[in-house]
């Protein structure tokens, strides 16, 4: 497995997390319960997976690499701008999600609102890596600095997550999947 394969992974478990973000706002917008709990620890594994882990890897692993070969530094600078404005964006939502937990006045239409949008700027930011930035990354990486980069990654995940916590994750989101009916 390559390094942008190991990301692309990540990805897939960034698109259940939005999936059942997505399945929790059409409750809130139907005047249905979203439940909190639910809600709470979907900004936890937000922070943790996403802002933490995958993020930081692209920052810390990818990205350097990708500069030392060639690819434009400022295309670089957009998407870690990009990462500040997800971690921003979800720090709001995550606020939303507390004054929802206590009933507060408008908080339902400003969680949907707010939910909605953090999925548009994960989804396009993701989209973007896919098609633009992953597909270069395999081009002008050798397949010895891929294999260098994956094992770093690896590391990364290690020292800075820990790998009990990240099977933690794994395993409440295999649960909400089941739950929430998600298949993939
Ligand atoms: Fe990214
Ligand atoms: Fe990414």
């Amino acid at each position: 497995m390559n390094c942008t394969d190991e990301l692309c992974l990540d990805h897939e478990k960034i698109a259940a997390l939005l999936t059942i973000l997505d399945l929790s706002i059409k409750k809130l917008e139907s005047g249905k319960v979203a439940s909190l709990e639910d809600l709470r620890w979907l900004f936890e594994f937000n922070r943790d997976f996403v802002i933490c882990n995958h993020n930081q890897k692209e920052e810390n692993v990818l990205f350097p690499a990708l500069v030392s070969a060639g690819f434009p530094g400022e295309h670089i600078d957009s998407l870690i701008e990009e990462h500040h404005r997800i971690r921003s964006r979800a720090k709001t939502v995550r606020g939303f999600i507390e004054d929802y937990g206590e009933g507060a006045f408008g908080a339902r239409a400003r969680l949907a609102d707010a939910g909605r949008k953090y999925i548009d700027v994960l989804k396009e930011h993701i989209e973007f890596e896919e098609k633009a930035v992953y597909p270069v990354a395999e081009e002008l990486l050798s397949n010895e600095l891929d294999e260098h980069l994956t094992a770093k990654l690896r590391v990364f995940v290690e020292t800075r997550v820990g790998v009990g916590r990240l099977i933690d994750l794994q395993e409440v989101l295999d649960s909400l999947k089941e739950i929430y009916g998600i298949e993939t």
